[in-house]
């Protein structure tokens, strides 16, 4: 696991933007796995900036979000709508490229990832309790995608994207911690001081189902983006 730490949460999201353009040059038909969240902002901004300048093409490339809301009061806060108005819409996917785990597909979502080729590169926030997905604490290290419950502390740091927060969701389909373990290399932001805790469980190098994150410490290719403001209260 490698930290990375950066001025500012842009010059995060510039730097990853290169890893996309360098797999994109070996393997224009490279998996993406792509996460929601304010964090990766700033990369989904230079990625559209990337593709207008003619650096980058997502035309042969496919995409598999970490989750998605169970019953979001409108499509406007479905996780889908995030990432078509904050990415998709402004790049060149082609249609049917972008993958939304649902109730529906939730037991054949593993398998569509794996017969897809597997994902190159995972992109994750994190929650200030270690989620990553939606995989609250004790969520198994060995889960598959599956329903989630979301926590008090999750659904209160969530409420400021809901009207009101009380019509914030309650569950949401998320991709196991194992779905995510399987992707070749994973990249991890945390840009802000809510994240110390999460942080600090990562530092300390433990493995514990009290912080769902931790179980990526014995991946072989882990690489953590973080501001120098919130290096530096760890
Ligand atoms: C949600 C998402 C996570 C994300 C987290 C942090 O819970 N399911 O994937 O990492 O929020 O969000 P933010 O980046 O806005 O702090």
């Amino acid at each position: 696991m490698r930290f990375i730490i950066m001025d500012t949460p842009k010059e995060i999201g510039e730097t990853i933007a290169k890893d996309f353009e360098e797999l994109l040059k070996k393997k224009p038909d490279a998996i993406f796995g792509l996460a929601t969240g304010s964090t990766p902002l700033p990369l989904y901004a230079a990625l559209i900036e990337d593709y207008k300048a003619g650096k980058i093409s997502f035309k042969d490339a496919k995409s598999f979000n970490l989750d998605e809301y169970v019953n979001a009061p409108k499509e406007e806060d479905t996780y889908r709508y995030f990432m078509k108005t904050n990415l998709f819409e402004h790049v060149d996917f082609k249609e049917g490229a972008n993958h939304f785990p649902s109730f529906e597909n939730m037991k054949t979502y593993d398998k569509s990832i794996d017969e897809a080729g597997g994902i190159d590169l995972q992109i994750l926030g994190i929650g200030r309790d270690g989620h990553v997905g939606f995989n609250e604490p004790d969520t198994p290290f060995d889960s598959l995608t599956h329903l989630a419950e979301l926590t008090e502390n999750t659904r209160e740091a969530n409420a400021r994207f809901f009207k009101g927060g009380e019509e914030t969701p309650h569950e949401a389909i998320t991709m196991g911690l194992k779905t995510i373990y399987k992707a070749r290399h994973i990249i991890l932001i945390a840009s802000d001081l809510t994240k110390v805790d999460a942080i600090r469980s990562l530092k300390k190098g433990v493995k514990d189902l009290a912080w769902p994150c931790t179980s990526l410490l014995t991946h072989p290719n882990v690489d953590i983006y973080l501001t120098k403001e919130l290096f530096a209260a760890i």
